[in-house]
């Protein structure tokens, strides 16, 4: 894998880059729509790539692993053949998902943790080893270090005790990855990270311990777990000024569009959030005017299109009318050009991020856009 930088903004941190991975090239800062499970929820592979132009969709360890099982992934030929996409996937290693889906019974020590699985209560164990071996066998691009994602709030001292056991799993996961290889043909990459909660000096611990882990690229997760906005924009500076320059960085699970324009000026290359998805399959829009409860009896008899200045053909071809009557009347196709509009928003979003940040005018774009964003239609 191969980052360059092409870009700096002048007034901020922010940065426009490349990634070269063995699936093609990723246009940083990037968004990367969340396929939990093999699919992005309501859209299908062509719409991903041709309509919401996604470059990179991210995959779970955690629901691939349960289902359909390491074996059908393994003889499908990874993941990128099993699901037929053939641009980059990055997977998240487990560490999250058994945290916020396995709750009930879950058991964990220095060796890793047991959990009951959310299908059918089975219960299973993830250690750092065992992440990567299922990574290794789901064939993403890049795949993530095995963690512990603390709560919000925290106490210091789990806090602290949570961090250095994803440091020592860290170690093990490095170790793992470095004696294996790929088995599909083509190379994959391990991003570390940063946890520490909200602790400053936990955070400035762990961004340096994760820096001298040498890696390709370094994530930051922990953040968008309940604390104010403010306190995620702090704690990214402080972990954004610690991680090298020169690699890029992925904060994990973030988040609105502010949220996600506050973090690239901090330099932030990389987000993932189900929030576009999600928020669409309860008739939530976001559109480049701002934010529309599509469910509304105000869209009752508006044929305007759903974003006029977005470029796909469902932003500017079915109105708001018929797209309230889809989501009222519980029928798919709402939920699926609800998904697209939303995810094409997303694209949108850092796409032109990215331009601003070439043409030198990011940050004033930035303070101009946000309140018409995030204003409630
Ligand atoms: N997704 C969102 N936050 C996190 C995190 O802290 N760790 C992992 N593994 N995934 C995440």
């Amino acid at each position: 894998m191969k980052f360059s930088l092409h870009a700096k903004d002048l007034s901020s941190k922010a940065r426009a880059g490349e990634l070269e991975t063995a699936h093609g090239t990723i246009q940083t800062p990037i968004f990367m729509p969340v396929g939990t499970a093999g699919s992005v929820k309501a859209v299908h592979q062509r719409e991903l790539k041709e309509d919401i132009r996604a470059q990179i969709i991210l995959g779970n360890t955690y629901h691939l692993y349960l289902r359909p099982g390491l074996d059908i992934l393994a003889k499908a030929g990874g993941l990128h053949r099993f699901i037929n996409w053939d641009r980059p996937i990055l997977t998240d290693s487990g560490g999250y998902q058994v945290y916020s889906l396995a709750s009930t019974g879950r058991k964990i020590n220095d060796e890793g943790v047991a959990f009951k699985s959310h299908i059918d209560g089975a219960t299973h164990f993830f250690s750092p080893e065992k992440a990567i071996d299922i990574q290794r066998t789901i064939g993403a691009d890049i795949i993530m270090a095995f963690d512990e994602c603390t709560p919000y709030p925290c106490e210091y001292g789990y806090a602290r005790k949570s961090m250095d056991l994803t440091h020592q799993w860290l170690d093990r996961c490095c170790k793992r990855f470095d004696e294996t290889t790929g088995h599909y043909g083509f190379s994959q990459t391990l991003f570390p990270i940063v946890q520490g909660s909200t602790f400053k000096d936990l955070r400035t611990d762990s961004a340096r311990r994760i820096a001298d882990a040498g890696r390709e690229g370094n994530a930051i997760g922990g953040l968008s777990v309940g604390e104010p906005a403010e306190v995620m924009y702090e704690l990214t500076e402080v972990v954004c000024d610690i991680l090298p320059a020169d690699k890029p960085r992925y904060l994990m699970g973030v988040g609105t569009p502010a949220n996600i324009l506050e973090c690239i000026a901090l330099g932030v290359d990389m987000f993932d959030c189900v929030m576009p998805t999600r928020n669409a399959r309860n008739g939530m829009l976001f559109t480049t005017e701002g934010i529309i409860n599509i469910r509304n009896e105000k869209w009752n008899a508006d044929f305007s299109p759903i974003d006029p200045n977005l470029p796909g053909y469902v932003s500017g071809y079915y109105t708001k009318a018929y797209l309230r009557h889809l989501v009222k009347a519980g029928e798919m196709l709402g939920a699926q050009i609800a998904s697209i509009q939303n995810l094409s928003f997303y694209l949108w979003l850092v796409t032109t991020a990215r331009e601003k940040i070439i043409d030198g005018s990011f940050s004033e774009w930035k303070t101009s856009i946000l309140p018409t964003l995030m204003r409630r239609l």
